[in-house]
């Protein structure tokens, strides 16, 4: 109902649900209802930790007669499905990335939404953290000049050191292209726009891997993915990148992110954050220039809070999903790419969100 909060439903109760239920149950402009999971010991025991008043079934959740926005936080593979379920009840979806397995099934649930006049948010919302807006409110001042070309690096020796429940993390819709790539590319695609055209080289370190930590450490399980992959990526409007991410690597290199322009070469933060500084290194000059960082740091969940504001504003929300369906089309792309040695097109596009207003306060009550 306009003037009250919104309300919220969270499916998927497990490791990222306790920063979305620490954020999601402070904002004063929504208010969670219902948690669900498959397991629903995980969903009482979060309802019980974050004060929700509701748990139940993922239908239960969904059908929730107060639910407006279904915050969907299950693996990869019960994205679409999930979402769909919660679209059918006439509900909007915000969902953590993937937005689903293949663009195929990703452009279904966005248009099963249009039909049913739901709107779809999707991860990352780390492109609205302070970090990343600032260097988009920089760049669209004119700091470095024209956008050109990007350089991404992210290295690390994988989430099987530490997270509880990592095979998922290593089957189809994962791996360090599906799981941390939609972090950069949904960044560089927010500054450099659509892109059109990608290749790729990949490899897989290892077959088989361990769980380091938690109740099932010592447990091995087969790893499905490429965990080194290197791509280029060349932007509609002329930009190119080159990105690199993968899971084989000892040295942990994570956040690298320069964009260059014809004037400048800006650092920016790990567009898995929402702070960090952002570095300027002007034509020319020696020296790097640091810019702190001004915005929202709260973390997960502004994204849902910005779709659900949106909604009732009738404006459109910023962490879209066709800038998802874009997302994970540049990611199939790569995927064909890995495959046939190929130049792979990309055909999706996007409307590039608005940059978020400096004073834009996720603990304001604003509805
Ligand atoms: N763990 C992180 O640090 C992290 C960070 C950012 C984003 N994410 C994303 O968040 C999502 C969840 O990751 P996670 O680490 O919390 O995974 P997880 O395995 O810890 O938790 C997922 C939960 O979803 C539940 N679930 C699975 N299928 C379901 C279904 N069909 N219906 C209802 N519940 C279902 C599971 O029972 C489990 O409790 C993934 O898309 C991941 O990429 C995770």
């Amino acid at each position: 109902m306009a003037g009250d909060p919104v309300g919220v439903a969270v499916i998927g109760c497990g490791t990222i649900s306790d920063q979305y239920l620490r954020n999601l149950t402070a904002f004063p402009d929504l208010r969670v209802l219902c948690c669900a999971d498959l397991d629903l010991e995980r969903a009482k025991a979060q309802a019980a930790k974050y004060g929700v008043p509701g748990v139940g079934s993922t239908a239960q959740a969904a059908g929730h007669p107060d639910v407006e926005l279904v915050v969907n936080l299950t693996i990869p593979a019960a994205h679409a499905e999930v979402t769909s379920q919660a679209v059918a009840f006439g509900k909007s979806v915000w969902v953590e990335k993937p937005l689903a397995l293949d663009t195929a099934a990703g452009r279904e649930v966005l248009a099963a939404a249009a039909r049913a006049g739901v709107r779809i948010g999707c991860a990352p919302d780390t492109v609205l953290g302070a970090g990343l807006q600032t260097a988009r409110r920089l760049i669209s001042d004119g700091a470095i000049g024209e956008p050109r070309t990007a350089l991404a690096l992210m290295q690390d020796p994988g989430p099987d050191r530490w997270h509880p429940d990592p095979e998922f993390l290593f089957q189809r819709g994962a791996g360090p292209l599906y799981d941390m790539g939609p972090y950069y590319l949904t960044t560089l695609a927010s500054v450099l726009g659509p892109a059109a055209t990608v290749a790729a080289l990949g490899r897989r370190g290892q077959d088989r891997r361990v769980i380091g930590r938690g109740p099932r450490a010592g447990t091995g399980f087969q790893v499905d993915v490429p965990t080194h992959v290197a791509s280029l990526i060349g932007y509609a409007d002329g930009g190119a990148a080159s990105v690199l991410f993968s899971f084989d690597s000892p040295l942990r290199r994570h956040g690298f992110v320069e964009i260059t322009g014809t004037e400048a070469t800006l650092a920016l933060p790990d567009p898995n954050g929402f702070g960090g500084e952002v570095r300027i290194r002007p034509a020319g000059s020696a020296e790097w220039t640091v810019i702190p960082a001004t915005g929202v740091t709260a973390g997960r969940g502004i994204g849902a809070l910005d779709m659900a504001r949106a909604l009732r504003a009738g404006v459109p929300h910023r962490a879209s999903g066709e800038l998802a369906l874009h997302v994970l089309d540049t990611l199939e792309a790569v995927t064909r790419s890995l495959a046939g040695g190929t130049f792979e097109p990309v055909r999706t596009t996007f409307p590039v969100p608005a940059v978020l207003p400096v004073d834009w306060d996720p603990h304001a009550r604003t509805l």
